[in-house]
């Protein structure tokens, strides 16, 4: 879909972009991802023509770059960039139909598609289409930057650390936003980003660059088991077992059938209940099947009451999305001191747990402990 042959961009002494090729195939994600000043931005700007190539040509779908009015190229590339560069005194729904307003799109149509992208980045479109881009946070703003990008439908999006200005946690949740919208629309997407998590996490295939070179290109995989050479090895960093388990999702690994009581249960059943139970947390959930807790069986059995046994839990942060990955479920459980943790939906319904153990075996056998990679072995509830 993409090509890059032996593109070269050269800002007088310095070589921005030195001799990259690269073939990005339709429907995958590519991240560019390198020390500051690698030549991530130049290339991704080179590709859409904001600037052109010294040497070099850029074939998009077959077509050499060079050939296409720049107008025409863009509308078929969706640019999102790291300051969001929403226009400040347009209206959310305003500034997501920029491009479907310069290709005269009629009101209806773009009024639906402003309601179709907000409520697919996850944004009520009633409550966000009238607001101004400094009443939104940066999480937000993010995201209305990605419905932008979307808002032609282009076969290509562009995006240069498009979840660079938020929390990590918000990261994470863009993130994990970003899969599931990816799952559905299949687009060739190039992804700039300095996090090699994130990296790891979206790229079908990393394209590692240092001064301008190209280090290794190739999946999360092979990159993390077959380092071309010592600097990809070392900005992949030293927990390269650990950084495999963001590309395993939870809803892969869980187990479903966990134990469960709700608020109905008597203390007496409750208390058989544990005393037979093979595991010792009992999930409480609401009359919805929201986690509202868990009652440690343990305690129970030695004759404690409900009351001192059971812990309320907020499902928002006690326990993981399904689609989250093992790297995100085990750092929370290590944050916690839990040896497993509870999964969601969106709602706060509980769909299962994952359990250490379960971790472990993803690593793979032989490999690095997990308990004691960081240093918590002893951190058990
Ligand atoms: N317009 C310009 N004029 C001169 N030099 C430039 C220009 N744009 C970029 N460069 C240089 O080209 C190199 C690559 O810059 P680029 O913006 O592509 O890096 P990057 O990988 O995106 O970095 P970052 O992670 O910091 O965004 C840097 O050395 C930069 O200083
Ligand atoms: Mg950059």
């Amino acid at each position: 879909m993409i090509r890059l042959e032996n593109v070269t961009k050269r800002y007088g002494e310095t070589l921005a972009v030195d001799s990259l090729t690269l073939d990005i195939p339709a429907g995958e994600v590519c991240v560019l991802i390198g020390p500051s000043g690698c030549g991530k931005t130049t290339t991704l700007r080179m590709m859409n023509r904001l600037i052109e190539p010294t040497s070099g040509h850029i074939f998009v779908d077959e077509a050499d770059v060079e050939t296409l009015r720049p107008e025409q190229l863009r509308r078929g590339l969706g640019y999102a960039i790291q300051s969001v560069g929403l226009f400040p005194h347009l209206t959310v729904g305003e500034n997501i139909v920029t491009v479907p307003k310069l290709l005269k799109w009629d009101k209806e149509r773009m009024a639906a598609r402003v309601e179709e992208l907000l409520t697919l980045v996850g944004l009520a479109p009633s409550e966000y289409e009238g607001k101004y881009p400094r009443q939104l946070s940066g999480g937000e703003a993010q995201r209305v930057g990605v419905a932008r990008a979307l808002a032609a439908d282009p076969p290509v999006l562009l995006m240069d650390e498009p979840f660079g200005a938020v929390d990590p946690l918000t990261r994470q949740r863009l993130q994990a936003e970003f899969v599931r919208i990816q799952r559905d629309l299949r687009k060739t997407v190039v992804f700039v980003t300095h996090d090699v998590d994130e990296a790891i996490r979206l790229a079908d295939r990393i394209a590692l660059m240092r001064g301008g070179r190209l280090q290794q290109y190739a999946t999360p995989e092979e990159i993390l088991d077959h380092p071309a050479n010592k600097f990809v090895h070392d900005f992949m960093g030293a927990d390269r077992a650990l950084k495999r388990l963001g590309r395993v999702k939870v809803s892969d690994v869980m187990r479903t059938d966990v134990p469960t009581v709700d608020s109905s249960t008597r203390a007496a059943d409750l208390r058989s209940r544990a005393s037979c139970a093979e595991e010792r947390f009992l999930y409480l959930v609401d009359g919805s099947g929201r986690l509202a807790g868990w009652f440690d069986c343990a305690d129970l059995a030695d004759g404690g009451g409900p009351e001192s046994a059971m812990t309320s839990v907020d499902w928002r942060e006690s326990a993981v999305a399904s689609d989250a990955s093992l790297k995100e479920a085990l750092s929370r459980m290590l944050e916690f001191g839990f040896r497993s943790i509870a999964v969601v939906d969106g709602e706060g319904r509980l769909l299962g747990d994952v359990a250490l153990p379960t971790i472990e075996a993803a690593l793979g056998a032989g490999d690095t402990h997990v308990a004691a990679a960081d240093g918590q072995g002893g951190a058990r509830p």
